[in-house]
């Protein structure tokens, strides 16, 4: 589907968020925003679709939020509105997320590439939260879920200068699971998409939110959590099929459920 600044499609069980606002370099308006909203919304409803890819054009996965949208907004238009609330929608769906990330991931580009659940990164991908050379700071995720993926002093790095990583950098530091030649980004991001909608959505799903509940939870809370999940897939047909088929050395067939 078109829509005014991105596209959408299904190539076969992956779905594909393509950002296409060229002119801003993909800068990430309320509108646009929205518009990814509602495609991963409808990705997560599709039961034909097992995994979602987000990407950009060659130049830029997304140049920030949209600064020509935020320069005039005040401090009260900001707290009515809660600004950005609407962004944090897409850490609620359930299916994986990858971020396929081309050119500029910058300020809430690097934000939103973090709130999927796996980055790969072209060769000349650039990531930083230049936030503060406009006299803002970062204000979707970007202060707390950089420290997580590459700890304090890199993340105070990039949050303090607007110094950028490269995809390589990126990549060394953690932040990133993956660079491949920049033509080829697409193609190896389906690949993983695929290889994840090949598996039980089922069993995807419960694996993602026990990875993420380490986002919220004590240690001995997580790993409770994450036995208490290791045990639910026993009550699961796709658990029994599983490890049947790896028994009989054969393919398994998975029903979600
Ligand atoms: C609005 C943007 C934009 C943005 C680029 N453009 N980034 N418009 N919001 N974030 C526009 C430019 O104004 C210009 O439009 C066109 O895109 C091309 O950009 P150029 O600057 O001419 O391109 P180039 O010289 O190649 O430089 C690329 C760049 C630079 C290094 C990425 O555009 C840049 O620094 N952009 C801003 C990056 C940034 O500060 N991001 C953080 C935003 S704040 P015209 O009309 O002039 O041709 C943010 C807050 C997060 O994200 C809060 C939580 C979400």
């Amino acid at each position: 589907k078109q829509f005014c600044t991105s596209t959408t499609e299904k190539k076969g069980r992956v779905g594909l968020v393509t950002l296409n606002r060229p002119k801003s370099l993909n800068a990430l308006s309320d509108g646009l925003i929205s518009e990814i909203n509602s495609a991963v919304k409808l990705f997560q409803e599709d039961k034909d679709v097992g995994s979602i890819i987000i990407t950009g054009s060659e130049k830029a996965f997304a140049a920030g939020a949209d600064i020509k949208e935020m320069e005039k907004v005040t401090l009260p238009d900001a707290y009515n509105n809660d600004l950005l609330a609407q962004w944090h929608d897409l850490t609620k769906i359930r299916k994986p997320i990858i971020a396929a990330v081309n050119g500029y991931a910058l300020g809430g580009g690097c934000e939103l590439a973090m709130m999927c659940d796996i980055i790969i990164a072209g060769e000349k991908a650039v990531f930083g939260q230049p936030e503060i050379k406009l006299g803002t700071i970062p204000g979707c995720g970007g202060t707390q879920r950089l420290i997580r993926a590459i700890g304090k002093s890199k993340a105070m790095e990039l949050v303090l200068t607007g110094n950028n990583l490269t995809a390589v950098e990126a990549e060394k530091a953690g932040l990133v699971s993956k660079v491949v030649p920049v033509e080829e980004l697409l193609t190896e991001a389906t690949k993983m998409a695929e290889k994840i909608a090949s598996y039980s959505q089922l069993t995807v799903a419960m694996a993602k939110e026990a990875v993420n509940a380490s986002y919220e939870l004590t240690l001995q809370e997580g790993i409770r959590f994450e036995r208490r999940m290791f045990h639910s897939t026993f009550g699961t047909h796709d658990q029994k099929e599983g490890m049947n088929a790896f028994v009989e050395k054969r393919t398994p067939t998975w029903h979600n459920k």
